[in-house]
């Protein structure tokens, strides 16, 4: 089964705790939080003290995707608030210490690429990571426009687990809609992640839109 992930990202922030009661309900799985510094990213969001409201009210899991300059900073914190804590390959830190940090403080090491850095850079690390997330549109903002030739390391990299007998899951993130969620979950990535085809207009009505696409897909295989 393919599970879907809510980004707050696109969400209205004053009636957080409303919108993430009314996905929830209407069955997303994971929720998203994309934390941004200024920095690292041009955008700038939240961090710790939303995570840490979020788990006062709400029992979901939480994949914290840390677009900072120093995800090696607070991991306690974030740890306390995220099952899965994904950081960049891109940023200027030490990538496995922070990943083995990651898993010292309770939490699954996850690492993600932008679309431009090739995905074998990846390898090294892939035997020691729970999670990879595929970014399908330059981490920054949602509602872009998906880059599609980005799509195509979901199937790679679902080859090279099963060839290597690993573990991770693999998430795909950025720029996912109506028109494309079929053609994602035909690739069958673990996750998919979404912020503005989720919390644009109905929430309700557009996790149930994205949700059957994702289940006649995989029902179909
Ligand atoms: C982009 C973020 C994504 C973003 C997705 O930097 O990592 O998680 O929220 O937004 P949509 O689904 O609107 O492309
Ligand atoms: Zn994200």
């Amino acid at each position: 089964m393919i599970e879907l992930s809510a980004s707050i990202l696109s969400a209205d922030l004053l009636n957080l705790e409303r919108e993430i009661n009314t996905s929830l309900k209407a069955g997303i799985d994971w929720l998203h939080l994309d934390v941004m510094d200024g920095h690292f990213v041009p955008n700038l969001t939240f961090g710790i003290p939303i995570g840490l409201s979020i788990r006062k009210r709400f029992n979901i899991p939480v994949e914290s995707h840390l677009m900072v300059e120093n995800p090696d900073k607070y991991l306690d914190r974030y740890s306390s608030f995220s099952r899965i804590i994904t950081i960049h390959y891109e940023a200027p830190v030490q990538i496995s210490r922070v990943l083995s940090n990651i898993e010292g403080f309770g939490s699954l090491p996850g690492l993600s690429i932008r679309p431009a850095t090739p995905l074998y850079v990846l390898e090294k690390f892939l035997p020691d990571i729970k999670y990879i997330l595929v970014m399908t549109v330059e981490p920054g903002f949602s509602g872009q426009k998906m880059i599609y030739e980005a799509v195509d390391r979901i199937t790679v990299l679902r080859d090279y687990r099963e060839k290597e007998g690993l573990d991770f899951k693999i998430g795909v993130d950025g720029g996912i809609n109506r028109e494309n969620i079929s053609r994602i979950a035909s690739l069958r990535p673990d996750i998919i992640v979404s912020a503005s085809a989720i919390f644009s207009g109905n929430i309700e009505e557009n996790i149930n839109f994205l949700k059957s696409a994702m289940k006649v897909v995989t029902d179909g295989q």
